[in-house]
């Protein structure tokens, strides 16, 4: 699955979230990845307990909270602290790799497992050149670079990289989701099911038959979710 989901903050946080970056306290992106992807990463980062990161996160929270369509796709068990980056100047870039698959709560501990990597735009696609996120998937190459406040989904077991910034920055969060159900397979039956319902909903108003399914539908996903 590779899904994008327009939105997720308005415009207006997306300039709060813009204008706390400002002077934010960038640091090297290499402190946060594992011994293959520190080789060919090559961006920053804020810490994740700086003021303006802690804010952004807020912000994110919320919008993912409001959003059904994120729920419906990624049905989160964890959602694993989400940073902030940056691409510019001559820290620009992100070879390919893939994310570890378990990651440690910077102040719980917890482990969370990579289910679903995402990633969050801050910065209009006009304001940098380059910056796309590549994503191998199995119908190939997928090149993504979302207006500011979208959201791109993508399995974690894909190769991916972000591509140079070669004029301006490119601002974003990103973050991994361990989900409830863990088949990425089973997760898109799931959402399948759940769009075309709403679908269903919207054209014909409650029926005895969207009633049924949705019971099919909480009757899978209880069989198939991890709480
Ligand atoms: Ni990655």
């Amino acid at each position: 699955m590779l899904l994008h989901i327009p939105n997720i903050l308005s415009p207006e946080e997306v300039a709060t979230a813009q204008s706390l970056l400002v002077n934010a306290p960038w640091a090297d992106g290499r402190a946060s990845a594992g011994s293959q992807a520190q080789a060919v990463k090559n961006n920053e980062q804020l810490p994740h307990d700086c003021e303006a990161a802690t804010q952004i996160r807020a912000l994110l929270m919320r919008g993912l909270d409001r959003n059904p369509t994120f729920f419906s796709a990624a049905l989160p068990k964890h959602v694993f602290t989400p940073r902030v980056n940056r691409y510019s100047g001559a820290s620009n870039f992100y070879g390919n790799h893939v994310d570890n698959a378990v990651r440690f709560a910077p102040d719980t501990g917890q482990r969370v497992r990579t289910d679903i990597s995402c990633t969050l735009f801050l910065t209009e696609p006009d304001a940098y050149d380059g910056g796309e996120l590549v994503v191998q998937d199995s119908a190939g190459p997928q090149r993504v670079k979302l207006p500011a406040g979208s959201l791109v989904l993508y399995a974690g077991t894909s190769v991916h990289q972000v591509e140079p910034v070669t004029r301006g920055a490119r601002l974003a969060c990103f973050f991994w989701i361990e989900s409830m159900v863990r088949s990425q397979e089973q997760r898109q039956l799931l959402f399948d099911l759940d769009t075309h319902l709403l679908s269903l909903r919207q054209q014909h108003g409650e029926t005895p038959e969207t009633t049924g399914l949705t019971g099919t539908y909480h009757n899978l996903l209880r069989m198939w979710a991890d709480t």
